[in-house]
């Protein structure tokens, strides 16, 4: 199992390049079943998540080519209607696949995802959302199973205890754009993963307006054809990477990303005292320590993201005061906390918030990390800490983050994967 080990490192500085989105490359994978033309994904991260869906599809028959940055995907012959527990328990957006199998054969059997560490992560939106559009869905012995005639376009309620659902717009996207009718998304999420595959999707034929908004409208249509799309670029990847330039009191100017995606992150980073230049496609991040406190709370997009929730803890425990991160998203996403204590931050949960105290001076320790974010707050956490830090369980930062170690030497990290 790999390992990072990192020595406190000064201010990091140079330039770094974006990698494409995780979270809108998987949706863009699983809407391959959709059509029996070929689908050509450009801005492809190499991913663990991506390897996962990549192994979810091919059991399904569709023949995927892996290149450099790239994957085409074909699913003229989709002979599979099922994703099993050992595929789905690595990775719950394996269930993106529920949606486009109803739409385009009918059926699917696809497993529970069972436990997270970061909440409870309930599907009834999923299941309410295929359920109106017409398809017969059944959970038993940790599977859902469902069966479905040509679904039918209708007005479907995507809102949620804590706001909308990201993976439930998706699925119900991926099965309405062939459905027969008119769809309407109301209380639609509007992370930009959502526009990226409502483009993908006209791309391929099908009629959607509003992704973006709300409210989404999208008319079915008998069959999708092929596409060629570039996957947009991973705001977490590049808030993550902003965070430990402000961390450092570096100096970093970031390639390949959309600024506009971020507005909410770079609003925070500015309030800590970090000073953020943005243009086409990049952001400059120069950042002196101490940082000043800082108070924010997830929300869905365009808020604050709860994948940057763990990062900014850790840059909290470097700004000169009392900073408050508060988490509405996930009931459980404060698993970095122990961790950051070991390496020495002043940290107090209360309810869903912390109270972070700064500045403080971090020491090498052993930590663990909990969660793909997690992870990254640990490495964040141990480039500003005295002496030589190990981070162990790093196949989860693997799942999210392409070569993060080989990114942060570019710009003077101390950092060193180890496989034990
Ligand atoms: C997506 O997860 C992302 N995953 C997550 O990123 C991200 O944290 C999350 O959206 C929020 O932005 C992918 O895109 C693959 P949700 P998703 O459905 O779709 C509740 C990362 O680190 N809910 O928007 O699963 C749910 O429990 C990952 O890259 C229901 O109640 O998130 C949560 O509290 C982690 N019923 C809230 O809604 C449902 O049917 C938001 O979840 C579905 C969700």
């Amino acid at each position: 199992m790999d390992k990072f080990i990192i020595e406190k490192s000064g201010p990091l500085t140079g330039e770094v390049q974006v990698g494409g989105s995780k979270n809108a490359c998987l949706p863009l994978m699983a809407a391959a079943l959709l059509t029996d033309q070929p689908l050509v994904l450009e801005n492809v991260p190499d991913l663990v998540d991506v390897r996962t869906m990549t192994q979810v599809l091919e059991n399904l028959g569709v023949r995927v080519t892996r290149e450099p940055g790239r994957i085409l995907l074909d699913a003229s012959r989709v002979l599979g209607y099922r994703a099993p527990y050992d595929l789905v328990r690595q990775m719950r957006a394996s269930y993106y696949v529920l949606g486009p199998l109803i739409a385009r054969n009918g059926r699917a059997e696809v497993s529970l995802p069972g436990g997270c560490a970061i909440g409870q992560r309930a599907i009834d939106l999923h299941l309410k959302g295929l359920s109106m559009l017409g398809a017969d869905i059944a959970i038993t012995r940790g599977y859902i199973y469902t069966r479905a005639g040509r679904l039918k376009g209708c007005r479907i309620n995507l809102s949620g205890p804590f706001g909308s659902s990201v993976g439930a717009t998706i699925n119900v996207m991926l099965a309405a754009v062939l459905a027969r009718g008119v769809t309407v998304i109301d209380a639609a999420a509007r992370e930009p993963e959502i526009e990226d595959l409502a483009g993908m999707l006209s791309a391929m034929g099908a009629g959607i307006e509003g992704a973006g908004s709300g409210t989404i409208r999208i008319k079915g249509v008998d069959h999708l054809h092929g596409a060629s799309y570039k996957v947009i670029p991973d705001r977490i990847e590049t808030g993550t990477l902003a965070a430990a330039a402000a961390i450092t009191g570096g100096d970093v100017l970031i390639n390949g990303c959309r600024p506009e995606h971020l507005q909410a992150v770079l609003d925070v980073l500015a309030e800590a005292g970090a000073r953020i230049e943005t243009g086409p496609e990049r952001i400059r991040i120069t950042s002196q320590l101490p940082l000043r406190p800082f108070s924010l709370g997830t929300e869905p997009y365009p808020g604050f993201p709860t994948d940057l929730q763990a990062q900014f803890c850790a840059l909290a425990t470097q700004a000169e005061g009392t900073s408050r991160v508060t988490e509405t998203i996930f009931e459980n996403r404060f698993m970095h906390v122990p961790e950051l204590i070991r390496l020495g931050a002043r940290i107090q949960v209360i309810g869903n918030t912390v109270a972070i105290e700064g500045p403080v001076k971090l020491s090498s320790a052993p930590v663990m990390a909990s969660d793909l974010r997690a992870s990254a707050a640990l490495v964040l956490a141990a480039l500003v800490a005295d002496g030589t830090s190990e981070i162990n369980r790093i196949y989860h930062l693997d799942r999210g983050y392409d070569q993060l170690e080989v990114k942060l030497s570019r710009l003077g990290a101390k950092i060193l994967r180890v496989s034990a």
